[in-house]
């Protein structure tokens, strides 16, 4: 590992990190695959429960149960967004859809699966509770994607081999009591990292009152 990977500017990190799918088979190091978990650990939890499990998944036998999960829902999320993307003639999510559709294809090559879960005390959480079980990973998770950006990894944050809580915690070996809650596909990315394409500020801030928008 370089002395310190992770020296880009925070802007910079912050404006080109973006959902890179296609990957190099290449392996990643653990050491380096750790600093990303603890960089993401820097992240607030609710009441400072630092509640977070993360797995990292190597083994080809666990790998090959996401890649069915995953393909599960994407047979049919896919489906769906093809059949939108036809009709409309979005070229933008066309594009999306290849790349999901790449990933869903080699994600056994992916060389680092990491899955951020978060422990409950029930195994299923009513929706005041929801907010802050998720809001207590999903900081950590932006941490690590932006961490990977800054060391020149691929990252995405996906969820779709999580369309069945059970049969991923069975696929992880997690206790009901750990929910995963986002999986981070790691390695060397294939292609270049782009800028990504935001909404503008001004469109999505209201000023004092939903609806007033001095700023767009
Ligand atoms: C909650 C959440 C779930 C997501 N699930 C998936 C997923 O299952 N598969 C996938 O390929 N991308 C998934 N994404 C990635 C988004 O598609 C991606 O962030 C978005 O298209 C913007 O891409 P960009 O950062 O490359 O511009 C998810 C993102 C979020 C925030």
């Amino acid at each position: 590992m370089a002395d310190n990977p992770f020296s880009m500017p925070l802007d910079e990190a912050m404006m080109t990190q973006r959902a890179i799918r296609r990957l190099l088979p290449d392996p990643v190091d653990d050491a380096l695959v750790l600093k990303l978990i603890e960089l993401a650990l820097r992240a607030p939890t609710g009441s400072n429960a630092q509640n977070w499990e993360f797995i990292v998944v190597k083994d080809a036998a666990v790998k090959a149960k996401l890649a069915k999960l995953n393909r599960q829902a994407w047979n049919v999320y896919g489906g769906i967004g093809r059949r939108l993307a036809e009709r409309d003639g979005d070229e933008t999510m066309k594009r999306i859809i290849k790349a999901v559709q790449w990933q869903a294809d080699h994600f056994e090559e992916v060389p680092v699966i990491v899955v951020a879960c978060i422990k409950t005390f029930i195994p299923w959480f009513p929706p005041i509770a929801a907010t802050s079980a998720y809001g207590s990973i999903y900081p950590s998770v932006q941490n690590l994607l932006l961490a990977a950006r800054a060391a020149n990894l691929g990252a995405a944050l996906i969820t779709l081999p999580l369309w069945s809580r059970f049969r991923a915690q069975r696929a992880l070996g997690l206790p009901l009591s750990i929910a995963p809650c986002a999986v981070i596909p790691l390695g060397w990315p294939k292609g270049k990292y782009g800028p990504t394409t935001r909404r503008p500020v001004g469109e999505v801030v209201s000023l004092d009152r939903y609806g007033h928008r001095p700023f767009a």
